[in-house]
Order: C-alpha cells, then sequence, then structure tokens
C-alpha cells in the first residue's frame, strides 16, 4: 500500500501538495494526470526517493521493488538486446554471481560448499526466467517497432527517440512490484501503442502512468489521481470516469455555492435590518455567529483559458517552396544512407499537410531536410523568396539551454533577429510576450533545466510564435502538451494564415489542423486519398507486412538467432560491433585482474605464516591452501593472457 497523509510537496518556493491524504492499493492501475507544471513528475520523484516530503507522511512496503524509465539518453556500444536484458537486475546479480562462483570452483573442483553454492544459483537463475530472457527481451524490442535486424545493434547506433523507446523496453524488462510510467507513450506512434497498452494490461503490479493522452489512459488505468491548485484527489475509474465524476462533483459544489450564497444573503439583510433595532440586537447577534460559522463552499474556478495566436506572416511566398527529385537521408562516415527517394513536390502557400506514416519510415528525415538541419543527399529544394521557417523538432527540448530563464531565451531571439527586424527587444515587451505564453511573475526568471516537460515544450512554442514565421514544420508538438494546451495550438493552427506541415500521432490535432496528408512509406513520398481511419488501417497492414516479413528473415536465421550473424557492414559499424564484443571480454579481463590481486594476498600471506614454526598439522593445512591458491593463479594468468590477447586484436582491429 501506498499511503500520502497530510503531504506536502515543495519546489523551490512554489507548493506543488497542500497536505494532502491519498491511499493506493496493490495491484491498482493509477493513472496520474493534471496540467503542465501541476507536480506530477515532482511526486514520482517522492515515491521513487530522489525526493523527500515537506511535510507529513509518505510510506510504501520496503520491499516493493520499482521499475522505472530511465530519463537519460543512453550512451552505450551494448547491443540493444543486452542493453534491454541488462533491465532484469536480479538476472543480472545472479549471473554475476555465478560466473565468479564458477571462477573459483574451477581451481578447486573438491570444495563441496562452493558446488551447492553454484547448484543454488542455477535454480535460482531458472527461477528468474534465465532459459528465456533473451526471447523475452526480444519481445519488448519487437513489440516497441524495432526489427529483428537490429536487435543486434549498439544501442548507439539509434536516434534519441528510439533509444528513449530502448530504455522504456529495459523498464518493462525488470521485475517490478511497482511500475512508475512518466508519459510513456510521447515517441510511439499508434502500432507501439496498442502494443503497450496490451503489455500493461497483462502488467500485475502496482502501477502509476503519467499521461496527457485520454485513450491510453483509459485502455490501462482503473483509478484516477488528479493534482489540481495544490491538491490530490482520488477517483475510482480511470479517464472518462474520472471526467465524469468530475463534472458532477463540479456541478453540486457550484449549485450548493450558489445556495449558500443565497443563504448568507439572506442572513446578512436581517443583520443589517436589525441590528438597530435594540429589541432585535440579540437575535441580529445569533445571525452573525452563524454566518461566521458558516463553512464556505468554494466556487468553481474555472481553469485558466490559455489560448494564443500565431501572428499574421509579413509575406507568403508561393509557392513555399519545391522539391524536385529530392533524395533525402543521412551520411554514416562518408555512406550516404537513403531514407527516401525520387520526392518531387511543392508546397504552396495555405496549404495544411499532414506527414503519414509509420514509425522510421522518414517522416523526421523529411521535415528536418525542408528545414536545413540536413542537406539533401540529392535533388534540389527551391525556397520561395522570403520564406520564414518555424521548426518545432521532434527532440524539441533540445533547443532550450538548460542553465538560462524564460527571458535570456527571449533576449537571444530578439538579439539575433536584429534592431531591424521590426520586434521589441525591451524587457518588458518580452515579459509581456512571455505571459501571454503563461509564464507569469517568478517563472519568466526560473531555469528551463528545471522546468516540466511541458512548460519546456510551451516556450518553445513561444519561440517559435515570437519569430513570425510563414512556413510551420512541426515535428510531434504535442508530447508533452496538457489537453487544454493541445486544445490551443489547434486553434491557433486553424487561424493560422501561412502554410503548415505537421507530424503527429494525435489524431484529434491531425482531424483539426490538415486538409490533405503525404504518405511517407517504402522509401517513397505519395499522396494519401483517404480518411484518417483508412490511415490506421493503413497503419496496422503495414505492421503486420512488416512484422510477417521479419518472421521469415527470422525463420531464416533461426538456427542462428543467438549469437547474432555479424552482418557486413560499414568500417564505423564494424569497429562499434568489435567495441560491444570486446566489452564482455574486458569485464572478465578485470574481474580475473581482481581476483588475481586477492589470490596474491592470501598467498603472501600464507607464506609469511608458513616460515614461522607452526604445529604440523596447520603446516599441512595451509600446504594444501597454498597449491590450491598456486593453481587457481596458474589457471588465471592462462585465461588472462589469452583475454588480453584477444582484446589486443580487437582493438587492432579498430
Ligand atoms: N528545481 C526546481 N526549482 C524550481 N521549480 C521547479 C523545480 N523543479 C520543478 N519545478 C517546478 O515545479 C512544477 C512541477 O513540475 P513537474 O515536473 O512535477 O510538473 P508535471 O506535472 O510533471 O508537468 P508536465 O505535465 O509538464 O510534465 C513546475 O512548475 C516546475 O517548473
Ligand atoms: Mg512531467
Amino acid at each position: 500500500m501506498i499511503i500520502l497523509k497530510n503531504l506536502t510537496l515543495r519546489r523551490s518556493a512554489k507548493v506543488l501538495l497542500d497536505n494532502v491524504s491519498v491511499t493506493l492499493n496493490p495491484g491498482e492501475k493509477v493513472g496520474l494526470v493534471g496540467r503542465n507544471g501541476a507536480g506530477k513528475s515532482t511526486l514520482f520523484g517522492l515515491v521513487n526517493g530522489t525526493l523527500h516530503e515537506d511535510g507529513g507522511d509518505f510510506s510504501m512496503p520496503s520491499q516493493w521493488r520499482l521499475g522505472q524509465v530511465a530519463q537519460n539518453m543512453p550512451e552505450t556500444q551494448e547491443s540493444a538486446t543486452d542493453f534491454v536484458l541488462g533491465g532484469d537486475t536480479r538476472l543480472f546479480e545472479l549471473r554475476e554471481a555465478l560466473a565468479r562462483a564458477e571462477v573459483r570452483h574451477d581451481r578447486d573442483l573438491d570444495n563441496a560448499e562452493l558446488g551447492m553454492e553454484i547448484a543454488h544459483l542455477h535454480t535460482d537463475l531458472a527461477d528468474a526466467g534465465e532459459h528465456d530472457a533473451v526471447p523475452r527481451a526480444q519481445s519488448l524490442i519487437l513489440g516497441l517497432g524495432f526489427t529483428t535486424a537490429q536487435l543486434y545493434e549498439p544501442v548507439n547506433s539509434f536516434s534519441g527517440g528510439w533509444r528513449m523507446r530502448l530504455q522504456l523496453a529495459r523498464a518493462l524488462m525488470c521485475p517490478s512490484d511497482l511500475l512508475l510510467l512518466d508519459e510513456p507513450t510521447n515517441h510511439l506512434d499508434l502500432d507501439a501503442l496498442v502494443w503497450l497498452e496490451a503489455w500493461l494490461k497483462r502488467y500485475a503490479g502496482t502501477m502509476i502512468v503519467i499521461s496527457h493522452d485520454r485513450e491510453f489512459l483509459d485502455a490501462v488505468t482503473n483509478v484516477t489521481l488528479h493534482i489540481e491548485r495544490q491538491q490530490l484527489i482520488r477517483y475510482g475509474g480511470n479517464y472518462s470516469a474520472f471526467e465524469t465524476l468530475r463534472s458532477q462533483q463540479l456541478e453540486l459544489q457550484q449549485s450548493a455555492f450558489s445556495k449558500q450564497k443565497e443563504k448568507i444573503a439572506h442572513l446578512q439583510k436581517f443583520i443589517d435590518r436589525f441590528k438597530a433595532k435594540a429589541s432585535k440586537a440579540k437575535q441580529a447577534q445569533s445571525r452573525v455567529k452563524a454566518l461566521e460559522r458558516m463553512e464556505k463552499i468554494a466556487p468553481v474556478l474555472a481553469d485558466a483559458e490559455f489560448t494564443f495566436e500565431f501572428k499574421e506572416p509579413a509575406n507568403l511566398p508561393n509557392p513555399m517552396l519545391a522539391i524536385n527529385e529530392g533524395q533525402f537521408g543521412y551520411v554514416v562516415d562518408g555512406e550516404a544512407k537513403l531514407i527516401v527517394g525520387g520526392v518531387s513536390r511543392s508546397v504552396m502557400a495555405g496549404q495544411r499537410i499532414g506527414i503519414l506514416g509509420a514509425n522510421g519510415q522518414g517522416k523526421s528525415t523529411l521535415v528536418k531536410t525542408i528545414a536545413r538541419d540536413l542537406q539533401p543527399l540529392g535533388g534540389t529544394i527551391t525556397e520561395g523568396k522570403g520564406l520564414n521557417i518555424g521548426y518545432f523538432a521532434q527532440q524539441e527540448l533540445d533547443v532550450l539551454r538548460p542553465q538560462d530563464t524564460p527571458l535570456e531565451h527571449m533576449f537571444r531571439l530578439a538579439r539575433e533577429a536584429g534592431p531591424n527586424s521590426g520586434e521589441s527587444g525591451r524587457e518588458q515587451d518580452l515579459r509581456n510576450f512571455l505571459g501571454t505564453f503563461n509564464f507569469t511573475g517568478e517563472m519568466v526568471k526560473q531555469t528551463v533545466g528545471t522546468m516540466s516537460g511541458g512548460e519546456k515544450a510551451r516556450l518553445v512554442l513561444a519561440m517559435m510564435v515570437w519569430q513570425r514565421p510563414n512556413l510551420l514544420l512541426l515535428d510531434e508538438p504535442t508530447n508533452h502538451l496538457d489537453l487544454a494546451t493541445r486544445e490551443a495550438l489547434s486553434m491557433a493552427l486553424n487561424e493560422f494564415e501561412g502554410t503548415v506541415m505537421l507530424v503527429s500521432h494525435d489524431r484529434a490535432l491531425l482531424r483539426a489542423v490538415c486538409d490533405e496528408f503525404w504518405l511517407v512509406g517504402r522509401s517513397k513520398v505519395s499522396p494519401f486519398d483517404g480518411d484518417l481511419d483508412d490511415y490506421q488501417k493503413y497503419l496496422l497492414d503495414e505492421a503486420k507486412r512488416l512484422r510477417e516479413l521479419a518472421r521469415q528473415e527470422s525463420a531464416a536465421n533461426a538456427d542462428k538467432l543467438a549469437p547474432p550473424p555479424p552482418p557486413v557492414k560499414s568500417d564505423a559499424q564494424q569497429r562499434q560491433q568489435l567495441a560491444a564484443r570486446a566489452k564482455p571480454l574486458k569485464r572478465e579481463l578485470e574481474q580475473a585482474e581482481k581476483r588475481m590481486a586477492e589470490l596474491n594476498a592470501d598467498k603472501a600471506f600464507l607464506d609469511s605464516r608458513m616460515a614461522a614454526p607452526l604445529p604440523a598439522a596447520e603446516i599441512a593445512q595451509a600446504g594444501r591452501r597454498l597449491k590450491a591458491i598456486t593453481d587457481e593463479l596458474h589457471t588465471l594468468e592462462e585465461r588472462w593472457l589469452v583475454l588480453s590477447g584477444d582484446i589486443e586484436t580487437m582493438e587492432t582491429a579498430r
């Protein structure tokens, strides 16, 4: 059971939770919801022990194992499979223990105790699901949208969004009693989303998930915790049930409030009328007391409405841009990797284009190239005169500087725009502007690094609006945004007079904003004539096709599933693979060195003891021990030679 009792939680001067009490029962699937900046992620910090309560009590069972998605971008040459396997901490520890015991046992075969230890470790490993750990890890990876060919690719070779998916898979791999997920669907497409929902429905432990995605919450939760105005309120039921309950409560509260207001007015009238009369003074006095004693019902305050608009573009070139025989992709170590090719299309003023496509098909590559972040590999992009692009990148938060404040970000924009841009760079004007994006008071001076995910995304939007673009390139702009802010974005885009190109898995947004679609898939960009329901069907069919393809591929490779077939790749990839393979060897080498040091110390100790006069029995015992040590040392030294030779070969091959 997780218990919050009269709990207060603060971040700097901000009180996020004020004297709240809530209980969560084992096995409950909890959706944690609330506006951007309400304190949801901070509450996770309390549960996982990185933060502490500022008042009241927090408790949860101490033996509970916690599964959570690490927030950092993984940097490792480990293969995707190994990285995800590493999430199973229990398995990892047992394997290490077994390896250690086996090394010792090899030198001391008669040691029955060690033999027992090893037998136990094997049983524990079997209990921990060692036999199917690799397939389990791989089904997580595949479920989240990777291909079989990628199972053994090094983590570093994946893009940011995909590495975060591996972090998610790693968290799911971890055997846990409590699973904390902070906006797990942000980088997932529809197919992976459906898979994750199905997985979470089977999860047996207690789960708390933060999300701004209604449908997802409805599918996986049965309790909702709502943070609002420093209160944390528990509702039995999923998100839709919560919305219904809450609106009923608000209505009740509103009508109780109105009734009470009438009653107060009545009492007040009585008091006013009779106060003057001596004969009625006593009754008046008791009414005054009644009024004082009355517990006041709070009025229902509507959530602070948030809307914004894009400025009218200074000009509208037509066409905005023309792509001719465009070849789009990446250059990796001097080698061109084509993602989509043969693109010849124009983008006209005022067009609203939704860019569709399954994950990894090249939507972001296309958008990035148009945004000039990538060079086309071939063909040309001709830009209209006066084209001014506003780009919201998928890794949107990368453009922010964590040490700087919103105000400093705006100053920088104003400086870059120059004095003739027609935009004011005065502090007060910039503050006013930030205010229209709900950055008020102290917040304009808070460092961006300490802001919540949604607050950062809102700042990027503000910066984009300030630059007064005529072409908006938006790559997954709604990640992190709460529902009200999504709504505001949708309205602003609808009124925008320039051109919009939008990549999003938010179907409500696509539907509201776009009136034509491009489909990126199978290395091409083609017009998509259907509606979004057709698109969902297309995605599912496409996913099925890819899975079928992968299955055929893996059937062909079935006998070589582990270890992976080393694909012949570019030098860089080969180097990466070598490094990945050298890693376990290095680890073994280190362990051998450590053990050798221990043995040498033991040996020195025994040598010194035997130099002194000892009873015969002890001499014999020490002699046997010394022999065992020397034998183990001998074998270890041999292994050490082999290992260091192998590692050297791998390293010179780089
Ligand atoms: N170190 C800090 N110093 C000052 N304020 C902070 C600090 N850390 C967080 N905050 C503020 O506390 C509030 C809660 O942040 P938190 O990340 O918990 O929000 P959230 O509910 O997860 O929002 P989102 O939906 O945007 O992710 C935010 O307004 C944030 O700016
Ligand atoms: Mg958050």
